[in-house]
């Protein structure tokens, strides 16, 4: 079986979990948006990242299921309340939560997710289960830091790349570093495979979020499932922003200025802003940085025995580069 099937079949394997977590319960007000989100296309990174962690350290990866979905609730989670909280109409190519219902019920839906995510984290079987919670607590922690942090920035006019670092480390990395972690704590993997699968993570985390920030200005809405230019109308601190705000002269620097005075811009300047990321070369400073942060988390892989599991995790790292959505 190659790499690209093996990683479909795990992904059905979270799909079919998490449609047993929905299955039909009242309140539909609160059940409906929870089956609805999801049930949505997710790519299921995280908890294949779990999974594949658990198997890379001679677990079995039916052991990590339980976790593996557990993870994958509580991104969803993030998403429902990071969608209201950036205003943004459109996730997996379908209506955001509170477009759809309301802020009331994606607040709830978020809620109840988190505590649904739990309960079947506590299905997991491991003599390790206080540590699993202590991680998967703790990235909670970290993305609500990180949330709070990405806000705080889009009203401030000076972020600097390694405060963005910082922040996309916390929104974005905690929660993939927490996937690979407790998959490498169910597999029974010692403290050096532990961090290492962590890094492994943090690093696959930074370069998901830079590429994140890429395809929202160069994507389109049909391909990403999600609005593109989101960023730009924000005035986010993105990784673009801020390496084209240091390269900008004249009226680009003028226009750039103005989106981070102003907080942002209207969506008539969303053109004008890519077209300035284009001609500055910032697509391609951003390719390179998730280039070398794929190439660095790999560095980290090389810490575990070798295996299938391991060099499946390897491919899993080289096909992010390619990532269109
Ligand atoms: C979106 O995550 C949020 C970010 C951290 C950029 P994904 O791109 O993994 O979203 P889904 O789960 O596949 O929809
Ligand atoms: C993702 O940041 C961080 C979390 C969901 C915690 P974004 O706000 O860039 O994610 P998208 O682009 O909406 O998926
Ligand atoms: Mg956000
Ligand atoms: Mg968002
Ligand atoms: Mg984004």
């Amino acid at each position: 079986m190659n790499f690209s099937t093996q990683y479909n079949k795990y992904k059905n394997i979270i799909d079919k979990r998490l449609s047993q977590v929905t299955i039909y319960r009242k309140p539909n007000s609160v059940y409906f948006p929870i089956k609805y989100i999801l049930e949505g296309t997710g790519k299921r990174i995280r908890p294949v990242i779990t999974m594949l962690a658990c198997e890379s350290v001679c677990g079995k990866n039916n052991k990590s299921i339980f976790a593996a979905t557990a993870v994958e609730m509580l991104h969803t989670f993030t998403l429902v309340h990071d969608d209201v909280m950036d205003n943004s109409s459109t996730r997996r190519g379908r209506k955001t939560v509170h477009k759809k219902w309301d802020v009331n019920t994606a607040i709830l839906v978020g809620d109840e997710i988190i505590a649904l995510s739990y309960k079947e984290l506590l299905k997991t079987s491991s003599k390790n289960i206080e540590s699993i919670l202590k991680v998967f607590t703790n990235g909670i922690v970290k993305v609500c830091e990180g949330q709070a942090l990405d806000k705080e920035f889009e009203l401030r006019k000076n972020v600097i790349l390694p405060e963005y670092i910082k922040m996309i480390d916390m929104k974005t990395g905690s929660m993939v570093s927490s996937a690979a972690e407790i998959g490498g704590i169910i597999g029974g993997g010692n403290s050096k495979e532990i961090l290492a699968l962590r890094k492994f993570g943090e690093s696959i985390g930074r370069a998901f979020q830079i590429q994140d920030d890429l395809l929202d200005a160069i994507s389109t809405k049909k391909t990403f499932g999600k609005e593109v230019g989101n960023d730009i109308i924000s005035g986010k601190k993105t990784f673009l922003l801020l390496h084209a705000i240091k390269k900008a002269k004249g009226k680009d620097y003028q226009l750039l200025k103005s989106v981070i005075n102003k907080n942002g811009t209207s969506g008539k300047n969303i053109n004008k802003v890519k077209e300035i990321y284009k001609r500055l070369g910032i697509i391609e400073i951003a390719l390179k940085a998730v280039k070398n942060e794929i190439s660095i988390a790999c560095r980290h892989l090389n810490k575990l025995p070798a295996s299938k599991s391991r060099e499946m995790l390897f491919w899993f790292a080289s096909t992010l580069l390619q990532r269109k959505f």
